[in-house]
């Protein structure tokens, strides 16, 4: 399909202004939050991203009104009339996103049952939902799973339960969120993710009606309540787009304002760009990004839940490290396949070992387990243009990074991947001065 397939004329530096939405992470969670709710919700800063297509069209068929908002970007749900979906519908959705696990504890509440179809979401790991049926049927629902899909079902009302998470799991943490708001009682989680989506999330749910307080040490309590009302909220921005636009910024000598990025968020991420080498400047409205000149440096790095440097920084920035000086060494302890993408870096021209042994200094749950989890970067390389397949959402934003690093020019394939968390992509890689071309279409 020409029309899947970006071409990429390398070597020019980007520069310009562009800007980041709401967070990919956040948006489709606060979405579905607005089930919960016996009023209308509205949601700003939406970006016009596919996995917000993909659960508005999911909440569409169990009843909720969406509509576009008077503000840019503003999304009006209106669940005062949820029902149940055809399960042939919601079937084709299967394989489109991980978002639609999030609807059981909301259609537990309000109908007593949930059908979920067949989960998409990036190939970067097994990528196992197991966390999320275990706390279900904690709660008290029924799950039955059927090559479709699966059903569940609440008997009773769903009941508020003590809860530890084997590992602070993003997903986990948001479907306890999601079920315990209106589930009878208390519940405590335990080891719970404290990403800064989640935070948001738990902000949206807060102005909804529930009780969530955050205690030290990853535990949630969160104290049932009979009703929920709408919410208006502003979604956070998109901390792991900004970050990619910083890290195309770096790799091509480029100077990027990311108007939107926010210090609060990327904190973790602005040290390790500082390490590298790489210059920012924080203002009210957003983040400049650039390469200062003289040579980037290679560092260790390993990516760890919030505050931890985060998984989705990992691949962009590793694109940056080809280009720093000397030996890195990045250790993806989050997700067991995430540096598979780094083979066409090296048939580019990079210089990137993968290993089975933890590199960093903590040993982490893929050490002995045979996963290719840990690359050591030599740089700096010279990139030259390739035939390029994208792999995954951040896997793909990375290789369009490296091919506008490169001498002479890459054809990617695949980039409609990248619609489903980078708003807008081509229109901002063109207002950054890229040469990128569609190719003609066949006669
Ligand atoms: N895990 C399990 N069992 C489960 C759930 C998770 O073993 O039931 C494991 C996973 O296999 C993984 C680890 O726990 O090794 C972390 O997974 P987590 O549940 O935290 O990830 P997620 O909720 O599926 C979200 C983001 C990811 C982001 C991670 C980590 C969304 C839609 N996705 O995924 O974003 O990397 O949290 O922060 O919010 C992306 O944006 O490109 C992306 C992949």
């Amino acid at each position: 399909m020409t029309d899947d397939v970006l071409i990429v004329h390398g070597g020019t530096p980007l520069e310009g202004e562009i800007r980041v939405r709401g967070a990919k992470n956040l948006v489709p969670k606060a979405m579905v939050a607005a089930l919960l709710g016996h009023e209308p919700s509205r949601l700003r800063n939406v970006p016009d991203i596919r996995d917000v297509k993909v659960v508005r069209g999911l909440l569409q068929l169990h009843g909720v009104t969406v509509r576009v908002g008077e503000e840019e970007g503003e999304l009006v749900l209106d669940p005062t009339s949820v029902e149940r979906a055809n399960v042939a519908d919601i079937d084709a959705h299967a394989g489109s996103s991980r978002i639609p696990i999030l609807f059981c504890g909301p259609l537990l509440h309000r109908l007593g049952h949930a059908f979920i179809p067949g989960l998409g979401g990036c190939d970067i790991g097994g990528r196992p939902v197991d966390f999320h049926f275990d706390v279900l049927r904690q709660f008290g629902a029924v799950i039955e799973k059927h090559p479709q899909g699966t059903e569940l079902s609440a008997p009773q009302r769903l009941r508020g339960c003590k809860i530890e998470l084997p590992y602070p799991s993003v997903g986990a943490t948001e479907q306890v969120l999601l079920t315990a708001v209106l589930a009878e009682g208390v519940t405590e989680l335990r080891n719970a993710a404290i990403e800064p989506e989640i935070v948001d999330l738990i902000c949206v749910l807060q102005k909804m009606g529930a009780i969530i307080s955050m205690g030290t040490d990853r535990t949630i309590l969160i104290t049932g309540v009979d009703r929920l009302g709408g919410y208006n909220h502003r979604a956070l921005p998109d901390r792991l787009e900004a970050a990619s636009w910083a890290c195309a910024a770096l790799a091509t000598h480029g100077d990027i304002y990311v108007r939107g990025a926010r210090q609060l968020e990327m904190m973790t991420f602005l040290n390790t760009f500082r390490k590298v080498g790489g210059a920012f400047a924080v203002d009210d409205e957003g983040i400049r990004f650039w390469h200062p000149g003289g040579e980037l440096k290679a560092i260790a790095l390993e990516t760890d839940v919030h505050p931890g440097f985060q998984t989705d920084w990992q691949q962009p920035l590793v694109v940056a490290l080809t280009q720093a000086s000397g030996l890195s060494i990045v250790h993806e302890t989050v997700y067991e396949s995430r540096l598979g993408f780094t083979s066409a870096l090296n048939q580019m021209g990079a210089h990137i070992q993968l290993y089975r042994e933890c590199l960093g200094g903590t040993p982490c749950r893929f050490g002995r387990r045979n996963f290719l989890h840990s690359a050591v970067v030599s740089g700096p390389s010279k990139l030259q243009g390739a035939e390029l397949v994208i792999p995954d959402l951040r896997g793909g934003f990375s290789y369009l990074i490296a091919a506008l690093a490169a001498q002479g020019t890459s054809r990617v394939h695949g980039i409609a991947l990248i619609n489903r968390g980078y708003e807008n992509f081509m229109d901002k890689l063109r207002a950054l001065g890229a040469q990128i071309e569609l190719p003609e279409p066949a006669a």
